[in-house]
């Protein structure tokens, strides 16, 4: 999971093997027969929750994610410590290990690796100077250029009017000066883009809020300035000041690199099942640069290739497809490369995505992203309530937690399919209430090693992976047997005109780790 608080909504509680002959498929997808050998699953018995649901043992879950460490441990040469960030030799071996995983498994799934450029940054160091202080909350955005030459500049603080989202908005006085620029209606990257248009040399985006803002300017464009995000309680004065006609002699420094690196995500669909209709599961193949990623997102990603690889125990009616992403860590990057290059008669045939990040916290909760029709693409809600009709059957409590953008169904739900998931916390606080409700420890975060380099197997919960890789399973089972009573798909355009007409307005603000809007 990408970082940053959570504010925890609180929620009430919460076979045989394969033959390799190529006969012709009885059941649905034809088609696809066609193009690859087929593999005949027909002694097979249909998939069944229950049935998938046993076949989950910690024993090889524990043994994949000792593994997965070993691979982490590649990453040491170049990083003096177990990583698994993209373009760490860590990355790579996962990758290359998922795809081993699921080429050995006689031909169930159709398998792909996606190769797309990742854009990743580091700001090295960074300065804001406001007339002779230095607040606190100045924070360079993600993504953000450097200041020019990799040296400071400096320039009179310019109020850019309304919110800075229209090239109008920029008084002529912001060349060869510092926009100051209101936050809203328009995304980050677009306010610096329209800034750097202007000529100014830095640019400062104050919250309407009292908080910081930690935001990311999104996908480099060559018109970005060096950008910061601030408080809008460490702004008001210099509003004020400026309104009133005062000058405030400023100072901008940001030394941060921008690299772009070829990465993959790997796709595992089956053969068998309606093609037409999919249901999609994903979990992010990266970590951090800090640490190993055992428990973010190891335990998501061994999941599904532990699911994906029993799953071959079965005949499916529906088709099921696999994701592995790249560069989730780094602002989602891999998802949306997928989503948003689908065609829409592709986009189409994915019924829903559901998505699982972090299933293993040692001081976890069972979560559950509250996604609601009213606010999310129809069909969210139906599954966000099959998690909760599943845990409260088990006798387990459960909580709602925002569904706000912070993960890789952001890219899907913003095209209109419908999403979900579960997971078990990251650096949110565990409250009193939750004690009782999940065991562990109040007043500490639920990963106490999130995005550290203790991110490693001992600090997986067992219990709490078990019981979520089965509830994973029963996701699987449920829609690779029938979508009855899932809502149909929305039309991708139709969604658009509704999303532009205003109707998601309210969907997230997130992009992965950082504010974008
Ligand atoms: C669920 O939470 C309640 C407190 O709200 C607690 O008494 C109960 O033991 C919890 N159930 C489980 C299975 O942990
Ligand atoms: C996992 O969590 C449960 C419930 O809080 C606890 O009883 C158990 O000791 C934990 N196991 C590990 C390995 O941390």
């Amino acid at each position: 999971m990408a970082g940053l608080k959570v504010l925890a909504l609180h929620g009430l509680l919460a076979a045989a093997s394969a033959q390799q002959q190529q006969r012709p498929l009885r059941g649905s997808s034809s088609h696809d027969a066609a193009q690859s050998p087929i593999v005949d699953n027909s002694k097979k018995p249909l998939i069944d929750s229950e049935a998938l649901q046993a076949s989950i043992s910690t024993k090889n879950l524990l043994k994949r994610a000792e593994k997965l460490y070993k691979i982490a441990k590649l990453g040491e040469d170049e990083y003096n410590h177990p990583t698994r960030v993209i373009g760490s030799d860590g990355h790579i071996g996962t990758i290359a290990y998922i795809y081993k995983t699921l080429s050995e498994l006689d031909d169930y799934y159709t398998l792909s690796k996606q190769p797309f450029f990742a854009t990743s940054g580091n700001v090295y160091e960074s300065r804001l100077v406001l007339g002779d202080t230095v607040p606190h909350s100045a924070m360079a955005m993600g993504l953000t250029p450097p200041t020019k030459d990799l040296q400071p500049v400096r320039g009179n603080l310019v109020l850019v009017e309304n919110e800075g989202c229209e090239a109008d908005d920029f008084p002529k006085n912001v060349a060869g000066n510092i926009a100051f620029i209101l936050r809203g209606t328009c995304p980050f990257g677009t306010k610096s883009e329209l800034a750097g248009k202007a000529g100014a040399v830095a640019a400062v985006v104050y919250n309407y809020e009292e908080d910081a803002v930690s935001g990311t300017l999104g996908t480099p464009v060559d018109d970005h300035v060096a950008t910061f995000g601030l408080s809008g309680k460490d702004a008001k004065p210099f509003v004020e000041k400026l309104k009133a006609g005062k000058t405030v002699d400023s100072i901008a420094y940001i030394n941060s690199e921008i690299n772009k690196l070829e990465v993959e995500n790997v796709l595992a669909q089956t053969k068998e099942g309606d093609q037409d209709n999919c249901v999609m599961l994903g979990g992010h193949s990266d970590s951090v640069p800090a640490g190993p990623g055992i428990n973010d997102d190891g335990s998501g990603s061994i999941t599904l290739l532990e699911i994906a690889t029993q799953l071959t125990k079965f005949r499916v009616n529906n088709c099921v497809r696999f994701a592995w992403w790249a560069g989730e860590e780094e602002g989602l990057l891999g998802s949306d490369y997928y989503v948003y290059s689908l065609p829409a008669a592709e986009n189409k045939k994915i019924r829903l995505f559901m998505d699982y990040d972090m299933l293993a916290s040692p001081n976890f909760a069972y979560q559950v992203y509250d996604a609601r029709n009213e606010v999310n693409p129809v069909g969210s809600q139906e599954l966000r309530d099959l998690y909760v009709d599943w845990y409260t059957a088990q006798g387990l409590n459960y909580t709602f937690i925002p569904f706000d953008g912070r993960s890789d169904y952001d890219g899907f739900i913003r095209n209109g399919i419908p999403g979900g998931g579960i997971a078990t916390g990251a650096e949110g606080i565990k409250t009193t209430e939750e004690e009782t409700m999940f065991g562990g420890v109040a007043g500490d975060w639920y990963d106490p090693c999130y995005h550290q380099l203790c991110d490693d197997v001992g600090n997986l919960n067992l219990t709490a992976w078990e019981v979520n890789a089965k509830l994973v399973a029963h996701s699987v089972a449920t829609f690779a047997k029938s979508f009855d009573g899932f809502p149909e798909r929305v039309d991708p355009a139709e969604f658009a005109a509704t999303v532009a007409a205003g109707k998601y307005e309210k969907m997230a603000q997130y992009h992965g780790s950082k504010l974008f809007i």
